[in-house]
């Protein structure tokens, strides 16, 4: 991208090359998979420093995994705007997740270094490592290292394989012991603005690019595990048996029944494990997940104090052990009014319609929420899909979201009064 006659011409086409390039970082070939802290996770941190030095800021691995981009004011001593997004992926994952905001804020600072223009305050971009959860029984680490929230004794959780959070990020090439170290002290820090698709449909049912966050829905996940008693498939008779998969099978429908039942709540059991999976044996043992989200706190809370007794009940009639283990919880994420009201006004300066919707996904800016005020742009995506490789955006769009996102840099005020 170069300086051009108009402000960011051609960076639609310049972020969707870059987001499309770092989509080449994936376990395999076919499927777009890169989980925090595997050496896919660490080609593409090293890409995301390379697009930020040359886009004239400075760049660095911090303890926690997350690339660090930095353009500083123009006068030392200044508050700093923070921005950025994740690189982690969900498994068999779009590209524009978490990634657009990333290369979209690279893109803004790459036009203003190419003018030679500081603003009042510094930028730092942060390609957060661990939005997704995928791997490790935890998430949001990266961005709750910078918010000063994590727990150390999070350091302790292992993925399938057996590896432990320490072990990997020392293998990464980060120092775990120096976590702490990574928290912001809450008076050098104006904000937090994440740009991010989408991932539903409401912006393109009305037409418009972007849009203003208003709040993120509260989320929690649990482990959950059923043991009955695995045996022969052909000679336990069905009102002998204790099958840990029937009963699995009850509760996921008792889950997605109260979910239904309740404007707001969704619940969602993405993966389930059976052992031990033969086509002749009962199933001794079943293992699923589940997420709950809602925009109240306290009707998720509600919601799950319910499905907890729903399952015991369950678990108990059936013969069946349950454990349920909680494995994250984050309450829902106001944005701040003063900065949604600057996002709505750099729409409007960009002649659109300035649209107010909130969000049913989980974003870094939620545990950004715990150091300082934030805020959200989202950007149209095709079909409003998500968590799926069909996930789209056009370079139109991009463009268009740049300009706003750069509109808003020029104009913010940090005293939000
Ligand atoms: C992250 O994408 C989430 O909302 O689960
Ligand atoms: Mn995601
Ligand atoms: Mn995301």
């Amino acid at each position: 991208m170069s300086l051009a006659s108009e402000p960011l011409a051609g960076a639609g086409a310049w972020i969707k090359a870059m987001v499309d390039g770092w989509a080449g970082y994936s376990e395999d070939e076919e499927h777009l998979t890169r989980l925090f802290l595997s050496p896919q996770h660490k080609a593409c941190a090293q890409a995301v420093m390379s697009a930020m030095r040359a886009a004239g800021m400075t760049a660095r691995l911090d303890a926690i995994g997350n690339v660090v981009g930095r353009y500083e004011a123009a006068a030392p001593g200044a508050k700093t705007l923070i921005t950025g997004s994740h690189i982690d992926t969900v498994r068999d994952a779009g590209a524009y997740d978490g990634n657009l905001g990333v290369a979209l804020p690279i893109a803004c600072i790459a036009e203003l270094d190419a003018r030679g223009q500081r603003l009042p305050y510094a930028i730092e971009v942060i390609a957060f490592g661990d939005e997704e959860g995928v791997r490790f029984p935890t998430t949001l680490s990266g961005s709750r290292s910078i918010a000063g929230t994590f727990d150390p004794a999070v350091l302790s959780v292992t993925d399938a394989e057996g590896v432990r959070l320490r072990d990997a990020l020392t293998a990464f090439g980060c120092d775990p012991d120096a976590i702490a170290g990574e928290a912001r002290r809450r008076e050098t820090v104006a904000a937090f603005v994440e740009v991010h698709i989408e991932q539903g449909p409401v912006l393109e049912v009305e037409g418009l690019p972007v849009g203003t966050v208003t709040a993120i829905n509260g989320a929690s996940r649990f482990a959950i595990t059923v043991e009955g008693m695995a045996g022969h498939a052909g000679t336990v008779p069905m009102h002998l048996r204790r099958d840990a998969l029937a009963g699995a099978a009850e509760m996921i429908a008792a889950i997605e029944a109260r979910a239904a039942a309740e404007n707001g709540l969704v619940a969602t059991v993405g993966r389930l494990a059976v052992a031990p999976g033969a086509i002749n044996v009962i199933p001794g043992k079943a293992e699923f997940s589940l997420d709950i989200r809602a925009p109240e706190d306290l009707q998720r809370q509600a919601a799950v104090t319910v499905l907890e007794a729903t399952l015991a009940a369950i678990a108990r009639r059936r013969g069946l052990a349950l454990r349920v283990e909680r494995l994250y919880d984050e309450p829902a994420a106001a944005c701040h009014p003063g900065l949604m009201a600057q996002l709505d006004g750099a729409i409007a300066r960009q002649g659109l319609r300035p649209l107010r919707l909130p969000s049913g996904a989980g974003h870094d800016a939620m545990a950004l929420a715990a150091l300082c005020p934030i805020a959200m742009l989202f950007v149209r995506c095709g079909g409003g899909i998500s968590h799926n490789p069909l996930e789209s955006i056009t370079a139109e769009d991009a463009e268009v979201a740049a300009r706003v996102f750069l509109d808003f840099l020029e104009h913010f005020d940090p005293d939000l009064g």
